[in-house]
C-alpha cells in the first residue's frame, strides 16, 4: 500500500548548531518542506540577527537541489524589548517567539523567570501577530514531574491568555488530555503541536526491563490515557493540532549517562512514525491535513504544493547516526522495525 500526500512541515524541532547540523539538516529536510527551528542553543538566539546568522549556518548544510525553508524563532528573555518584536516582523524569516520558562528543560536556564516581566513585549506580539511557542511545563519542584503540564496550564497560561487577549499561542509538545481539553475549548487564537512519539508511546517505555534513556524527553511519556487522548486530538480534523516532531537529539554518552539529557530524536523517519500512529487507529485519511494543512494555516503562510509518498513496508531502523563528528546519535527505534517507508 503507497499514500501519497502534500509535504508535510515540521512546526517544532531541534536542528542545534556547528557539526550537529551536518546530521540534522538533511533529515529534516529529505521530509518536510519547512520547519519552525527551535532556540535553544548555547548562547540562546535571542535577536534577529543571532537568527540571520544561525539560518545561514542551516542553509550551508542543505543537500544539494533541496529546497527547504528554515522558519526561525527567537528565544524569549525577560529582557526582550518589544523592538525586538517588531524587527521580527519586518524580517520575513523569524515567525515565532519560543518561551522557556527558566529551568523546564535543555537548554532553558536563560528562559523567562516571571512572565510579567514580558507584558509590553507579549503586547507587540499580540498586536502584530507573532506567535508565542510555550514550553508548557512548571518548574516548581514541588510539582509532581507527570502534572507539571496541567498545572502549568492552570497556573501559568490561562492567566497569560486573560492578560493579553489576542495573543497567538500554540503549547508545544502536548502530552495530556487536560492540554487537549483546554486547547480545544479555546478560540482559534490557540493551537497545538503533538509529536510522533508522545503518539506511539506511553510512560511504560521509559522503563520496560530497565530504564531507557532514549524514551526520556520533556515533557516525560504520560500514561496511557492520555496518549489516547492525544491520539484522538491529531486524527479529530481538529485545525488546533498540528504536527510538530521536537526531535531533539543529544550525544549517545549524553543520555546513555547517570543524569542523562532530555529528548528523543526521530526526524529520520518522522512522517513514517505519524503513519503508524495514524494507522493504529485507522485514521491514515487524517494524515495530510494534520501534517501538511493545519500548522501552515495557522502560520498564515502558502501550504506545499508538491508531494511526498509512503508505503507500507517494514525497514530496519539504524542503531545510530554519525554525530558531531566524533560523537553517534541514537535515534528513537534503533535497532528496531519501522513499519511505514517514505520514498525518494
Ligand atoms: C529538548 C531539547 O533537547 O532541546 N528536549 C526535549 O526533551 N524535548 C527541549 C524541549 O523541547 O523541551
Ligand atoms: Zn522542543
Amino acid at each position: 500500500m503507497q499514500i501519497t500526500l502534500t509535504r508535510p512541515d515540521d512546526w517544532h524541532v531541534h536542528l542545534r548548531d556547528g557539526q550537529a547540523l551536518a546530521t540534522t539538516v538533511p533529515h529534516t529536510a529529505r521530509q518536510f518542506a519547512r520547519a519552525i527551528v527551535m532556540p535553544n542553543l548555547r548562547p540562546p538566539v535571542t535577536t534577529v540577527a543571532l537568527a540571520a546568522e544561525y539560518r545561514a549556518r542551516i542553509v550551508a548544510h542543505l543537500p544539494r537541489d533541496t529546497r527547504f525553508e528554515a522558519l526561525m524563532t527567537l528565544y524569549l528573555t525577560d529582557g526582550t524589548p518589544p523592538e525586538e518584536i517588531r524587527r521580527a516582523a519586518d524580517s520575513g524569516f523569524v515567525h515565532a517567539v519560543k518561551l522557556y520558562p527558566a529551568g523546564a528543560t535543555t537548554h532553558s536556564d536563560a528562559g523567562v523567570t516571571d512572565l510579567q516581566r514580558c507584558a509590553a513585549t507579549l503586547d507587540a506580539m499580540a498586536e502584530l501577530g507573532v506567535p508565542l511557542l510555550v514550553h508548557g511545563e512548571v518548574t516548581d519542584p514541588e510539582v509532581d514531574v507527570f502534572d507539571r503540564e496541567s498545572v502549568f496550564i492552570e497556573r501559568i497560561l490561562q492567566p497569560l491568555l486573560s492578560r493579553h487577549p489576542g495573543l497567538r499561542v500554540v503549547l508545544e509538545h502536548i502530552t495530556t488530555s487536560d492540554a487537549v481539553d483546554f486547547v480545544a475549548a479555546c478560540g482559534p487564537e490557540v493551537a497545538a503541536t503533538i509529536t510522533a512519539h508522545h503518539l506511539l508511546y506511553n510512560r511504560n517505555a521509559i522503563f520496560a526491563g530497565g530504564v531507557r534513556a532514549h524514551y526520556y524527553c520533556l515533557p516525560v511519556l504520560k500514561r496511557e490515557s492520555h496518549r489516547r487522548a492525544l491520539l484522538r486530538a491529531a486524527s479529530s480534523g481538529s485545525p488546533k493540532f498540528f504536527l510538530g516532531t521536537d526531535s531533539a537529539p543529544h550525544a549517545r554518552k549524553t543520555k546513555e549517562a547517570a543524569c542523562g539529557c532530555a529528548g528523543c530524536y526521530t526526524a529520520y523517519a518522522a512522517l513514517e512514525l505519524y503513519a503508524e500512529a495514524f494507522a493504529s487507529v485507522t485514521a491514515l485519511d487524517r494524515l495530510e491535513a494534520f501534517a501538511s494543512f493545519h500548522g501552515a494555516d495557522f502560520y498564515r503562510l502558502p501550504r506545499n504544493t508538491d508531494q511526498v509518498t509512503i508505503e507500507r513496508s517494514d525497514w530496519q531502523a539504524p542503531e545510530s547516526y554519525d554525530y558531531l563528528a566524533t560523537e553517534s546519535l541514537v535515534p528513537l527505534r534503533a535497532g528496531e522495525w519501522l513499519r511505514w517507508k517514505m520514498l525518494g
